[in-house]
């Protein structure tokens, strides 16, 4: 049976609350006798920053290196936002990205048909989708260079930011939405503005050619990303594994999440390269939303959002895909069973804390394996 590190941070606001709710989870797996895990903790973000200074040690750092996975709770709130720039809480997590080399960001749109009807769009157009936007995370124009504001000899200012990607950097995120699609609907559309952007010509070439080399039973379609956003609010069930680049990533992906409801809900993985050794990936999983100070330490929060992040940590980190898709259908039964947290309450349902939302969850598991 392997043994997998995992490094949790649990980080600030409902963190901890929602991370409590995780490590119930990782005692069932280990309990069930597929997988053992050596679990280390530490501090990241504002509480990392009252305890020594800093958004995250170097010791926290260093675990994060070695582990096969971090868990990662969300950082910030209004308590820290007059500290130093350098030093803020979110400076622990772009650490964390950048040191890791996380450039695959995966967002998951998933209806649980419990939900079908809070969502802003028809019950028939979100019912079971099951979609996966790969946006590429470290490159592109949140980091091209020249980024700056001149001002120019007649006074006038001038904004420049630079969109910027070179042949291996699409290469690198074509290779994970190829090889997730093989895992699913083996369908890849690529979203980019080849028709105004020269980027987009570069990687509408580059994932074709390794479609085409490497992965030629994966369907491949090229849409142009404001026609992506379109289709995605229109009939999103058509994709399957929709890549693209860190700009159009960033709204695609927030337009996927709302199609299937609350913040509350909505996981994330961020993975890096494949060690040459091992073909393993480092990889932070951690939900879409943040620290929720308006509701931190009341017991509210939804753990869903958290617990599915390690449920892809499952899938993606520790070839669990079994117990992965037990945890999603753990998750969907007790949605049926008509359990809330307030944040998805609708009238008619029964309104649950954090902690009896993942007990539910557990006891859920108990009657599915
Ligand atoms: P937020 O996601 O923390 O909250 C937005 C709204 O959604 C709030 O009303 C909150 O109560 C609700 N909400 C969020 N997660 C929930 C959950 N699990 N259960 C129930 N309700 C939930 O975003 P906001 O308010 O913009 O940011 C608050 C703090 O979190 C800020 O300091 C921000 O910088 C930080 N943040 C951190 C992120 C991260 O660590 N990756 C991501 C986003 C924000
Ligand atoms: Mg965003």
């Amino acid at each position: 049976m392997a043994t997998h590190k995992l490094l949790l941070l649990p980080g600030d606001g409902i963190g901890p609350e929602i991370m409590t709710e995780v490590k119930k989870v990782i005692g069932w797996i280990e309990k069930r006798g597929v997988a053992a895990f050596t679990i280390e903790e530490d501090l990241v973000g504002g509480c990392a920053y009252d305890a020594h200074g800093r958004a995250i040690s170097e010791g926290a750092m260093k675990k994060a290196l070695a582990a096969d996975a971090v868990i990662f709770g969300a950082v910030g709130g209004p308590k820290w936002d007059g500290v130093p720039y350098d030093v803020r809480p979110e400076a622990g997590l772009l650490r964390l990205r950048k040191d890791l080399g996380l450039f695959a960001n995966l967002r998951p749109a998933i209806c649980y048909p419990a939900l079908a009807d809070s969502s802003s769009l028809k019950r028939e157009v979100v019912e079971g989708l099951d979609i996966l936007i790969v946006r590429e995370l470290t490159g592109g124009v949140y980091f091209g260079e020249p980024k700056e504001i001149v001002t120019l000899e007649n006074g006038e200012k001038r904004a420049v930011d630079t969109q910027l990607y070179t042949t291996s950097e699409i290469e690198r995120i074509a290779r994970v939405a190829f090889d997730l699609a093989r895992t699913r609907g083996n369908k890849v559309a690529s979203a980019e503005k080849r028709n105004v952007m020269k980027s987009g010509v570069l990687w509408n070439q580059v994932v074709t050619r390794i479609g085409r080399e490497d992965y030629p039973d994966v369907a491949l379609e090229h849409v142009l990303a404001d026609n992506c956003a379109m289709q995605l609010v229109r009939w999103p069930k058509q994709f399957d594994v929709v890549v693209c680049d860190n700009l159009f990533g960033d709204i695609l992906s927030d337009v996927a999440a709302m199609l299937t409801g609350s913040l509350g809900m909505l996981p994330s993985a961020s993975l890096g390269a494949p060690d040459p050794a091992t073909g393993q990936r480092r990889a932070l999983y951690e939900p879409v939303h943040g620290t929720a100070p308006d509701i931190a330490g009341k017991g509210v929060a939804n753990p869903i959002a958290m617990i599915a992040s390690f449920g892809m940590a499952l899938r993606y980190s520790f070839g669990l895909g079994g117990e992965a898709d037990l945890l999603d259908r753990a998750i969907a039964a007790v949605l049926d069973e008509g359990l809330r947290t307030p944040d998805i309450y609708t009238e008619g349902t029964v309104k649950v804390g954090t902690v009896a939302m993942g007990d539910a969850i557990l006891a859920a598991l108990d009657r599915l394996a």
